[in-house]
């Protein structure tokens, strides 16, 4: 058995820090009644000191009650130590009725609000059969076997000095090649110098909150909108000022005056799916122009557009570097890889670039230029067109199934773009019930309620947003005929 007891070498007896390590470990249960401790040998072995130390501390603990048996013949935990400790064995230190109350930061506070979103179950367990989860990518069309096999090439061929610390900002072929996609498929000016590689768009939220909120500013969110970028605005002291989102997404018109920071996500609204007109978006900008604010652009899913022309980036129309624009490989690769972007002004890099390195010094590296492979090969392009070519599909079966199934009882909307609608029922109709009936047919259906700013005036309206990334037509099909039945 390994014991895991700190030493110090200067300070207290040797033998009273192993006495207490020992005792320590009883009472919080890592180490239960009646379990056999080390022999004194084998434990001065592991802890690197004598023998007479750990003989003198077993004694002790017999001495105290904490041990059973005799020193050379075995020595055991006392049975009855763990049940009077207070708390079930394993349990760990602060779950019992004694738990301290630890002072928590402002920004603790924020955050411990945010624990009901925080890993909140993105799907149900177990998983639906026909899942409408959002948020989704494909793993099944996902070129896995390529994938692992760039990875190991990298692993093998990476030199020592690739395992040292890299750069704050990022492997330079990722941000190259990133810079370059963004350049060609979404209009945006950026050089590579003006990336900075993040562990999701989660992270670069995160950053830009920390270095542009002063707690109590207010800073303009659409509503409906993705709750975690409203939550790590709100952690970082941020009083939300939420903005109307109609069939067009955010109406500029009622950008609040006092904000200097909006959240916006201009190419396909989330979770409406709204594609914001060339004329709101302009407005937008000269509103930020006037208040000097900055926007912050989440193009999370601009690779797929349906209907005409891809609409560029709002970066792309900003003239004087008022823009952070972030995106993700969540829904393009894969989430658990962790891996997203933010392109910033050049006034912001230095600052952005330091939140980073306080926050994580950089992300992991063997994954970066795995991805900078990735793409640089044209196997990233081609697995869009393919991701493309489906999702179109899916839409098509969607949007047939729901006019077949559930006609003029829905109203859709977002189906332009990405790989969601939002599905807004006509009539009275509660989300809970027909989530539960759904749930119960096999069909995972989700609430647009989490979207939404609490205690908004606006009346919100019921509606669920239907991811469809994962599922094929005829499940597709199949899900919304039982939906047909409920809704
Ligand atoms: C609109 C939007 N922005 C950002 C994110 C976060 O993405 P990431 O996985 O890169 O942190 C998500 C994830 O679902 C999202 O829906």
């Amino acid at each position: 058995m390994q014991l895991a007891i700190p030493i110090v070498r200067a300070g207290e007896p040797l033998f009273r820090q192993v006495y207490r390590g020992i005792r320590q470990g009883i009472l919080h249960g890592t180490l239960r009644g009646g379990e056999r401790l080390p022999s004194t040998r084998d434990l001065a072995e592991q802890l690197g000191i004598s023998r007479t130390v750990v003989v003198a501390a077993y004694e002790q603990l017999l001495a105290e009650g904490f041990a059973t048996g005799r020193v050379g013949a075995g020595t055991f935990v006392a049975p009855q130590v763990t049940a009077h400790a207070g708390r079930g064995a394993g349990q760990r230190p602060g779950s019992g009725q004694a738990a301290a109350t630890l002072r928590l930061s402002r920004y603790g506070n924020a955050a411990r609000e945010a624990t009901s979103v925080v890993d909140a179950p993105r799907r149900q367990e177990p998983v639906p059969r026909y899942d409408f989860a959002n948020g989704r990518s494909d793993l099944g069309t996902f070129p896995f076997a390529v994938w692992r096999r760039m990875l190991l090439r990298q692993a093998r061929e990476a030199s020592v000095r690739q395992f040292e610390y890299g750069s704050t900002l990022g492997s330079m072929a990722l941000r190259r090649a990133i810079s370059g996609h963004l350049r060609r498929a979404r209009a945006v000016v950026c050089e590579p110098e003006d990336v900075i590689i993040v562990n999701g768009a989660q992270q670069a939220l995160d950053l830009v909150a920390r270095v542009l909120v002063e707690r109590g500013d207010a800073v303009a969110i659409e509503d409906p909108h993705y709750n975690g970028a409203r939550e790590a605005f709100r952690a970082a002291g941020a009083r939300l000022v939420g903005v109307p989102v109609d069939r067009e997404g955010l109406d500029p018109a009622q950008l609040p005056e006092e904000a200097r920071v909006a959240f916006v996500t201009p190419s396909h609204q989330f979770p409406t799916g709204a594609i914001l007109p060339l004329e709101r978006r302009l407005a937008l900008l000269e509103w930020a122009r006037r208040r000097n604010a900055v926007i912050l652009e989440d193009d999370y899913d601009g690779e797929f557009r349906y209907d005409g022309r891809p609409l560029e980036s709002l970066q792309g129309l900003d003239t004087d570097g008022r823009i952070v624009y972030l995106g993700t490989f969540s829904r393009t690769v894969f989430p658990s890889l962790r891996i997203g972007y933010l392109v910033a002004p050049r006034s912001l890099m230095p600052t952005l670039a330091a939140a980073k390195w306080l926050s994580d010094l950089h992300s992991s590296t063997l994954e970066q230029e795995t991805l900078a492979e990735f793409i640089g090969s044209g196997l990233y392009e081609r697995h869009l067109r393919r991701l493309r070519r489906r999702n179109t599909a899916r839409r098509a079966a969607l949007l047939e199934a729901i006019g077949k199934y559930l006609g003029d009882r829905v109203e859709v909307t977002g189906d332009g773009a990405g790989a969601q609608v939002m599905l807004w029922p006509r009539g009275r109709v509660s989300e809970a019930a027909v989530i539960r009936r759904a749930a119960q047919r096999g069909v995972g259906i989700y609430s647009a309620g989490h979207c939404y700013l609490e205690g908004e005036k606006s009346e919100r309206r019921p509606g669920f947003v239907l991811g469809y990334a994962t599922l094929n037509e005829r499940e597709i099909r199949e899900g919304v005929r039982v939906l047909g039945e409920l809704v």
